[in-house]
């Protein structure tokens, strides 16, 4: 029996990934700060199917040093899997200084705790690092010096501080680079949320760049299997991508989307955003070769399960209460 802590656990990722140690016998504790970037109720909802599973979930902040000590001190972890994060690239343009408290200071002050107890550290890093970076598919070994945001500067500053816990304190250490994740209990402010909510509402959808852009979208239930594989692969300090390894255009999803629902989106096709990269794509070689990654998701499957998830959550009678609209932007990272 493995003893397994996830920060974010209350998160999209977090979520399903708890779910999966727990149908694989490991024990996962969950930490979150249940913050209102988006709707606190959905975070809930999922906090409350995993209570339900008996997986444990409290409400600290990784700030909260004392209180995640007090954690270490009960629970003999095996690995930390650290998910919590401030996520989204446009609201980093609006609120820096989150990103700055949860996604470094927090960063730092959870590795001290990991380097008190010397425990495996495996963390959510993004597709973002690779910035303005304009080879295609994007290699861990390429330059990730040109974040195009705050938000993928503050990943990149992750794996930097994470390299030199390691070269110092010899912790094990795993970095995990995510491509657009999506799926069922998904992220209201990504746009395959925002774009299917404003479909079924006859709300107008931005595509950026007049739609002329590409992401490498990775269906969740692929990204935790490449997660879990890097439990036991832990031991010196690696980075992988975790992709679909196939990019998608925007208006191909946009069709994909109005097909599930049955129902034409309305575009509203705009000029590139400032900070948004045109293009993702995850080379994933090494990915495959170390932990047997094989991402098995069509986006065409991906999305059906997404959109039926979509619609029996919102006509089921644990319908989120109002998704915060100013934040239901077509954000994708
Ligand atoms: N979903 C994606 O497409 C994607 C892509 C690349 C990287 N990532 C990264 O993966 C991780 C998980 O992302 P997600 O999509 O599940 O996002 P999410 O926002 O759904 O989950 C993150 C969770 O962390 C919690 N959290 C935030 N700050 C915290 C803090 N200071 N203390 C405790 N809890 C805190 C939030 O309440 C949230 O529940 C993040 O690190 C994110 O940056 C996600």
């Amino acid at each position: 029996m493995k003893n397994i802590l996830v920060t974010g656990a209350a998160g999209f990722i977090g979520f399903h990934l708890c779910l999966k140690l727990k149908n694989e016998g490991f024990n996962a504790l969950g930490i979150d700060n249940f913050n209102d970037y988006y709707d606190v109720s959905l975070k809930k909802y999922r906090a409350r199917i995993l209570k339900k599973a008996n997986i444990k979930i409290y409400k600290i902040d990784i700030n909260e040093s004392k209180k995640i000590e007090d954690l270490f001190n009960q629970n003999n972890f095996n690995a930390v899997i650290h998910l919590a994060a401030q996520a989204g690239v446009r609201y980093s343009f609006v609120e820096p200084l989150k990103y700055v408290n949860s996604n470094l200071v927090g960063f730092v002050k959870l590795l001290e705790i990991v380097k008190k107890f010397n425990t495996k550290f495996i963390f959510a890093s993004s597709s973002s690092v690779y910035g303005l970076n304009e080879k295609i598919p994007f290699n861990t070994t390429d330059n990730t010096d040109l974040p195009a945001n705050l938000y993928g500067a503050t990943k990149k500053a992750n794996e930097s501080i994470a390299f030199a816990y390691y070269n110092l304190y010899n912790i094990p250490m795993t970095c995990l680079r995510f491509f657009t994740v999506y799926g069922p209990f998904g992220r209201p402010d990504m746009a395959y949320f925002s774009f299917t909510k404003n479909i079924l509402e006859n709300k107008p959808i931005d595509l950026f760049n007049y739609g002329n852009m590409e992401r490498d979208f990775t269906y969740i239930d692929d990204i935790v299997e490449g997660i879990f594989a890097s439990i036991d692969k832990c031991s010196n300090f690696e980075i992988f991508n975790l992709g679909n390894s196939k990019t998608v255009n925007l208006k191909y999803f946009v069709e994909i989307l109005e097909k599930n629902l049955n129902k034409k989106a309305i575009l509203n096709f705009s000029a590139l955003q400032k900070g948004e990269m045109i293009k993702t794509f995850a080379d994933i070689e090494k990915s495959k070769i170390f932990l047997n990654f094989n991402p098995k998701t069509s986006i065409e499957e991906g999305l059906k399960k997404f959109t039926k998830w979509y619609v029996d959550y919102f006509s089921s009678s644990l319908k989120i209460s109002g998704i915060n609209s100013k934040r239901s932007e077509a954000i994708i990272e």
